[in-house]
């Protein structure tokens, strides 16, 4: 039984999404615990509902710059290894991650991003493609490495943008897919499916990685 931590800052739309596939299609793994650095996180009433454990570590409680950030990833690591997981998921988790925390949940931490990365990492990302007059735009789960939205990429979902398009239409529209790409993508891992070689995954079932 693989154990899942999964991050989240707000919503938690993905990490229900998860939550629900693992269930319905009764994975070999258990979501060990949902954990946010806002104690507001609607996310967590969802996951408090499904009887899974929930932890808060505040972001605001540590310092400025740095040694804040140092202070608080040492913290969130001392938590999620608290759940002992095989695997982290950040699902919206909205916080810049220190290099050493990335390299002690390396090959192990998946991220999902609203763009077609290696396009549009950062923020604000459908607002960023709308305005270059992109016609298509998605999302991205990739394994987390030191540098931000990039990592090995695991499954890419593919929306059009069309005309009269805003960010809450095409948020909306590429979030529809990130909740059948993101559990597919757990899964894949769960079952052992993925592999990294040179920077890049292969799935050894050799199932689809694209969603459109
Ligand atoms: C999603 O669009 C995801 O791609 C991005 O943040 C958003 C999180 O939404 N990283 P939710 O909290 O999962 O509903």
């Amino acid at each position: 039984m693989k154990r899942i931590v999964i991050l989240i800052s707000g919503r938690g739309s993905n990490m229900e999404a998860i939550v629900r596939a693992r269930a319905a299609e009764q994975w070999p793994a258990e979501i060990a615990a949902v954990i946010s650095n806002r104690p507001d996180a609607a996310g967590l009433a969802f996951a408090q509902s499904h009887g899974i454990a929930t932890a808060v570590v505040d972001h605001k409680a540590f310092g400025p710059g740095q040694p804040g950030r140092e202070a608080f990833d040492a913290e969130l690591q001392r938590v999620i290894d608290g759940f002992a997981p095989d695997l982290v998921v950040l699902a919206g988790f909205m916080r810049i991650l220190t290099p050493g925390f990335t390299v002690h949940y390396a090959e192990r931490m998946l991220n999902i991003h609203p763009s077609l990365l290696p396009a549009f990492t950062g923020l604000h990302t459908h607002k960023r493609a709308i305005e270059m007059g992109c016609k298509f735009s998605g999302a991205t789960v990739h394994f987390v490495t030191a540098e931000l939205d990039h990592g090995a990429i695991v499954a890419q979902a593919v929306v059009p943008v069309q005309p009269g398009d805003d960010e809450a239409s095409l948020s909306a529209r590429v979030l529809k897919l990130e909740h059948r790409m993101y559990p597919s993508a757990v899964r894949w891992f769960v079952e052992g499916q993925l592999a990294i070689e040179n920077g890049v995954v292969r799935q050894l079932a050799g199932e689809a990685q694209s969603f459109s």
